[in-house]
């Protein structure tokens, strides 16, 4: 008997399968620091618990509308004007079971068979597995790090063919932290609609930015009737386990996800998505501290970086990862062992000084690692000397 042969391709993403190790490592009685997580390291805010607590006691317990409660709908289209300037109606609005879900949905709805997507270099580990499994085609599209890991419009076109379906993006991104400015997503609205392509908009990040606010390319006439704005309550509000993302879409795509969603998993937790009312409508200062502290960390992990030679970085301006070029190591041997690529030296840094990152080739760029800085700062400053002292 044999599996489907979509499987056949279908990995554990890498992120999960180093956290696995560190896990295991920690488990065996080593001092493993994690710094593989895609999570924020904070509980999600008590005034959000007390939501979801509220909710079980009125009796929230049975199946939610398949496209997410109306008020949770309205909460959504109220973030969406407040914070990025978009209207949208509720027969605009799905809500998944996280934003990954979203995501699928969205890809399994848009491609036929042989539909091109393109995808910047670096990006999400899932986006290309989910595109394949929808039966599309990963168009990969390389960055630099002088180009801050940024795809432009003028780049993206040379790209296009009559294949051409659809682009995707995160911005902020995970993992380089880069923040398309108003101006680059102007350039990539107007490409898209020259194109008549759909954009799918991972805006899951938005909160968490150091400087400019990231801008929803859904706010561009150009790009409106043709974006996928999907987001969630995962990282800005700490609540990775809660399992709510969000998109807001043309009606025809937000209709046609419903109907997907409707034959898989049905509504998203009711719980969660009564909590997650309180959380959107919550004024953004609440949750601010998060962001605070993550920028004192981005900080901290930008100054101890410069002290690692081997280290090519670039600033994050969102997000909470630092994701330096470490090509500087490749050829080289540490400690008796020779390191080729970025997999050797995300398993050194495991294996040699109990420190956990993710590979670059994770996330389609092999000269890379990607450290996240969701931990304390105390165990950042430890990991970063760690790795200092075992790259000399
Ligand atoms: C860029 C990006 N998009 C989407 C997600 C998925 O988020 P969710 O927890 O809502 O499924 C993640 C989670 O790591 C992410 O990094």
């Amino acid at each position: 008997m044999v599996l489907s042969s979509k499987l056949e391709m279908l990995q554990p993403p890498a992120t999960i399968a180093m956290t696995q190790k560190a896990r295991e490592l920690k488990q065996q009685g080593n001092d493993v620091i994690s710094l593989s997580i895609g999570e924020p390291d904070f509980d999600t805010p008590d005034f959000i618990k007390e939501a979801a607590k509220q909710a079980i006691d009125q009796n929230f317990s049975h199946y939610s509308p398949i496209a997410g409660y109306p008020e949770l709908k309205e909460a959504i289209i109220r973030k969406f004007k407040r914070d990025n300037q978009i209207d949208y109606k509720p027969s605009q609005i799905v809500v998944s079971t996280g934003a990954k879900q979203s995501l699928y949905n969205t890809f399994q709805c848009i491609l036929n068979e042989g539909d091109e997507v393109l995808i910047p270099i670096p990006y999400w580990v899932t986006y290309a597995d989910i595109v394949t499994l929808s039966d599309g085609v990963p168009v990969l599209v390389q960055t630099t790090l002088e180009e801050d890991f940024k795809a432009s419009a003028e780049k993206l076109e040379k790209q296009i063919t009559s294949k051409t379906k659809a682009l995707i993006f995160s911005s902020p991104c995970n993992p380089s932290g880069s923040v398309y400015s108003s101006e680059e997503l102007h350039e990539i609205a107007k490409l898209a609609q020259k194109h008549n392509l759909i954009i799918i908009s991972d805006e899951i990040y938005e909160h968490i930015v150091y400087g400019e606010k990231a801008v929803s390319i859904a706010s561009f006439p150009e790009a409106y009737d043709r974006t996928v704005t999907v987001n969630g309550l995962s990282k800005a509000y700490a609540m990775t386990g809660w399992r709510i993302g969000y998109i807001g879409a043309p009606e025809w795509i937000a209709k046609a996800t419903e109907t997907l969603q409707s034959q898989v998993t049905s509504g998203a937790n009711s719980i969660a998505q009564r909590a997650a009312i309180t959380a959107l409508d919550a004024d953004l200062s609440k949750t601010h501290y998060m962001v605070e502290a993550f920028e004192k960390r981005k900080n901290l992990m930008m100054r101890k970086a410069a002290e690692i030679s081997v280290f090519r970085v670039n600033e994050p301006k969102g997000a909470f990862y630092l994701f330096p070029d470490v090509s500087a190591t490749f050829g080289k041997t540490y400690r008796g062992k020779t390191i080729q690529n970025a997999d050797d030296l995300a398993m050194f840094l495991l294996d040699e000084v109990f420190v956990s990152t993710v590979s670059g080739s994770a996330f389609g760029m092999d000269n890379c690692l990607r450290i996240s800085f969701a931990a304390s700062e105390e165990q950042l400053e430890e990991a970063m000397n760690r790795i200092r002292e075992a790259l000399v």
